[in-house]
């Protein structure tokens, strides 16, 4: 048997506290109730958390007889069957004295078992919640701290808002952010569930191919499928979509729920997927991931995802380059990397792509091949982030998006767009409120200043060459 660390003094205490109530009524409570362990006993069919203390309590003697024969008797005699200090100590042959100080180091050694035991649950439970995620495609996030702290606390402290949505182009970071902030919260509240929903319909990979996934397109019935299955185990298909809400909603009230929905702009029908949002959340909280921001939508707390800084930029370009030792590139000045921000600005999807290639491409070559849109894995990088996008955009909004190349990277205002584009500003005004809900332009409003629209270097990229080829 290995040597269990000493538990910490106020989980010794808990232990001593919960022998003493080993046969107290059900309606008294529990002091292990927050237990992992307990809840493990909960889930298996104990009847109250009573009942579960109570086999935590007797499985951890019986493993303590294993190594201290006599200590797991002593605590049987005093707790489980009550008796009385000077009956055990006439049973064992002992002095009451050397009875407290033998019952002493039981409990200390019951607790340090208990203490590892608990730890050991927690593991499982924290690996049992990250298997529900997908995945993670990066190792370290770069330059979104502020965002993930902010997303937490949406996640975990007072929500402003039980619907939070991440916004942004493809390629921009949202999954990632989804993945991260809930691979947090499981960690720092695993007793909390977690499910997660993909409604992706696409894959891109860093040899720069798309993959079309075989899965079908989000519906009310896929969603709530999904959600029992990894909120309520083993419970069988509801035929009826309110009685699985039902269940569900009863669920959320005995641990709180995160749930996440990847893709959001993928599903079938959002008129009719939104409102079984609404119905789960609080107490759930979602988080929604999607390129198409719901800005319309009441009671939704918006993240948008922006661009990478030229500093993060070249950080994901070391750290990206340092991974796939490519120690040339990883050590290389500024300078050096500085055109790569300037030609696809700070979309990490983009970035890591382009150092997938330096393995069998100089970087002058890339480089030209993404701003000639050169090449199948430009294509497809070009194809996975505004495809879907451009397709939906009428002709104004087309005309209003190929007239950004021509306003300065810091942005332009709605007259200088009118007069490149030649939209009235009517028109115009409409077509860019579709272009920034679709994330295609960024949109910023200082409070005393006019609103400056812009896009994404990737964006200006694409739009001077590889768009020709679709109109
Ligand atoms: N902040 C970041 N730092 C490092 N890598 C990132 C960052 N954000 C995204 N990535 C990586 O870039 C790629 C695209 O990110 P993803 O989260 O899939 O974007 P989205 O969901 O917006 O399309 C992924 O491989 C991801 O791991
Ligand atoms: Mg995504």
């Amino acid at each position: 048997m290995s040597h269990p660390v000493a538990a910490p003094a106020d989980f010794r205490q808990l232990i001593y506290e919960a022998l003493k109530a080993w046969s107290a009524r059900p309606d008294a409570g529990a002091t292990l109730a927050g237990l992992r362990l307990v809840q493990v006993e909960l889930d298996a069919g104990a009847a109250n958390p009573r009942q579960a203390t109570n086999r935590v309590l007797l499985s951890a003697i019986k493993a303590l007889a294993l190594a201290h024969g006599r200590e797991a008797d002593l605590l049987r005699m005093r707790f489980l069957d009550g008796q009385a200090i000077h009956i055990v100590a006439n049973r064992l042959n002992a002095a009451e004295p050397s009875i407290y100080r033998w019952q002493s180091q039981a409990i200390d050694h019951l607790a340090a078992l208990l203490w590892q035991q608990e730890q050991q649950a927690i593991e499982q439970r924290i690996a049992a919640l990250e298997a529900r995620l997908e995945p993670a495609t990066y190792s370290e996030l770069v330059g979104v701290e502020a965002l993930q702290t902010a997303l937490l606390e949406q996640l975990l402290g007072p929500p402003a808002a039980y619907l939070t949505s991440i916004n942004g182009i493809g390629g921009i970071g949202k999954t990632s952010l989804a993945d991260a902030a809930l691979r947090t919260a499981i960690r720092r509240a695993p007793h909390n569930e977690v499910a997660w929903i993909s409604a992706r319909r696409q894959r891109f990979d860093f040899g720069g191919r798309l993959h079309s996934l075989d899965q079908p397109a989000l519906t009310v019935d896929a969603l709530l499928d999904a959600l029992v299955v990894q909120l309520l185990p083993g419970t069988p298909r509801f035929a009826e979509a309110s009685q699985a809400i039902a269940a569900l909603r009863a669920s959320f009230t005995r641990q709180p729920v995160i749930i996440a929905v990847d893709n959001l702009e993928t599903a079938a029908d959002l008129q009719n997927l939104l409102p079984v949002l609404r119905q789960l959340a609080n107490p759930a909280r979602f988080v929604l991931t999607t390129r198409h921001s719901l800005f319309g939508e009441p009671g939704i707390f918006h993240f948008s995802v922006p661009e990478l800084s030229e500093a993060d930029a070249l950080r994901l370009v070391r750290l990206e380059a340092a991974q796939r030792n490519l120690s040339g590139l990883a050590a290389a000045d500024a300078a050096v990397l500085r055109p790569i921000y300037q030609t696809v600005g700070g979309n990490p999807l983009a970035i890591r792509l382009l150092i997938g290639q330096a393995h069998v491409r100089s970087l002058p070559g890339i480089l030209e091949d993404l701003a000639a849109a050169r090449g199948a894995p430009v294509e497809q990088l070009y194809s996975y982030v505004y495809r879907a996008a451009w397709e939906r955009l009428d002709e104004p909004c087309r005309r209003a998006l190929l007239a950004m190349p021509l306003i300065a990277p810091q942005g332009g205002s709605l007259e200088q767009i009118a007069a490149i584009s030649q939209l009235d500003l009517g028109a115009l005004a409409d077509a860019l409120s579709e272009l920034v809900m679709l994330n295609l332009v960024d949109s910023r409003a200082p409070l005393l200043s006019r609103r400056r629209y812009s896009i994404h270097a990737l964006t200006r990229t694409f739009l001077l060459e590889q768009v020709a080829r679709w109109m």
